[in-house]
């Protein structure tokens, strides 16, 4: 982007494809991290006299317009936060964004419609992307690319519209990059990765990885169970991805091997059922040994030693990742595994990096002060195939 600013963009339309994917109650924003992130790019932009159009995806609709998944809010804070009026376009290609973008006077920004609203944005036929993608590029003449979150996706306005505009990356993805490179190149040891979350599916592959990488891996959130019952303890009712029970057990036996400290919960918080998020009604949960949990009883939280166990592996650390929450933190009972990984990341003398949409949320919601971390990333998915190694189409688009 300090090429294209460089250059000079008075005058000129520059389409930002930003990651606006915000957490909504109903049409409230509840952590608007997100579009705090993209505000350097599109200030910068504004300031230097484009026209500044900005687009994004919220949510997963179907391709068809669904006001429950409108940007109307998230364009709303924006215009809060840059302090200027922020136009709104209510569909992506058609009337209202092209006379949106047609009204915009330099320095002036506008964001369309989710681009969701269109089958063309995620369609996996190239033909129908590239034809929507096409359409976006009448909206510009330059390609800022700034939406970290979404790199992962081979989206139409991700991957096929950079290749149709002269295009950079924004300040977002730059410091993104820069900081998950530090991960993947020289990284201060011992490194330390906590994973949490629901689903072992979504991380297996980046465990596979970090198996080579990482020093000691701490596991919590719903996924430890899977591993608890890999390892033959009785877990109750607590979730579990049966599926995925000969990797787990594949990779424990990895990490034996290669030397790679695998960290378990030794105890947990359970109750008989999920909790109610919206009423947060107290649930009385009890502390059970994390191998013995009754049959009736699901895991919900890592317990009080396994937070003191966990703390203590990350006080050393030279570095830490941490993706996914340690429990159902969204409740005040369950909240207190989470609290702990954060604080134990906030006292510890590494350079950290809290990577995942979640577990950003969490450590804002939870009132943790975001600049005691390291580097928080926008990027769940993108930040996990990051670091994986795999080659992410938004990127590669970027680079081309
Ligand atoms: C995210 O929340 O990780 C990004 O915004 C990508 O969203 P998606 O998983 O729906 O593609």
């Amino acid at each position: 982007i300090d090429e294209l600013l460089a250059e000079g963009v008075a005058g000129k339309r520059v389409f930002v494809r930003a990651d606006l994917n915000v957490p909504l109650d109903g049409a409230t924003i509840t952590d608007d991290g997100r579009i705090r992130a993209v505000l350097p790019t599109v200030k910068a932009l504004a300031d230097a006299g484009a026209k500044v159009v900005v687009a994004s995806h919220l949510g997963r609709p179907k391709g068809a317009p669904d006001p429950a998944f409108s940007l109307a809010s998230a364009a709303a804070r924006l215009g809060e936060l840059l302090g200027s009026a922020v136009a709104f376009a209510t569909d992506t290609v058609g009337e209202s964004a092209r006379s949106t973008v047609a009204g915009l006077t330099d320095g002036q920004v506008a964001v369309i419609e989710n681009l969701r609203f269109n089958a063309g944005e995620t369609s996996k036929d190239d033909a129908e992307r590239g034809a929507f993608a096409d359409r976006l590029a009448e909206l510009a003449d330059l390609y800022v690319g700034d939406g970290f979150g979404a790199v992962h996706r081979k989206h139409a306005s991700v991957y096929d519209l950079p290749a149709r505009l002269p295009h950079a990356a924004g300040f977002l993805i730059a410091t993104e990059v820069g900081v998950l490179k530090k991960l993947t190149e020289d990284v201060k040891r011992p490194y330390v990765v906590a994973l949490g979350g629901a689903k072992v599916s979504d991380k297996l592959a980046v465990i596979d990885q970090l198996l080579g990488k990482a020093d000691r891996i701490l596991i919590g959130g719903g996924m430890a169970y899977t591993f608890l019952k890999a390892q033959g303890h009785e877990i109750g009712v607590s979730l579990l991805q049966e599926d995925q029970l000969p990797a787990v057990r594949e990779y424990i036996e990895r990490a034996e091997k290669t030397g790679v400290e695998l960290v378990l919960p030794v105890d947990v918080l359970v109750s008989t059922g999920f909790p109610d998020l919206k009423a947060k009604a107290p649930t009385n949960p009890t502390t059970v040994t994390a191998g013995a949990i009754p049959g009736d009883q699901m895991g919900l939280d890592i317990g009080p030693e396994s937070r003191k166990l966990y703390a203590s592996k990350l006080a050393d650390a030279g570095t830490v990742f941490w993706n996914g929450p340690m429990g159902v933190f969204e409740h005040p009972d369950y909240a207190e595994g989470t609290k702990a990984v954060a604080q134990a990341l906030i006292d510890s003398p590494a350079f950290t990096v809290v990577g995942g949409g979640d577990s950003a949320a969490a450590v804002r919601l939870l009132g943790f002060d975001e600049n005691a971390f390291g580097h928080i990333s926008t990027g769940g998915g993108a930040s996990l195939e990051y670091l994986e190694g795999k080659t992410l189409p938004g990127l590669a688009a970027l680079e081309g």
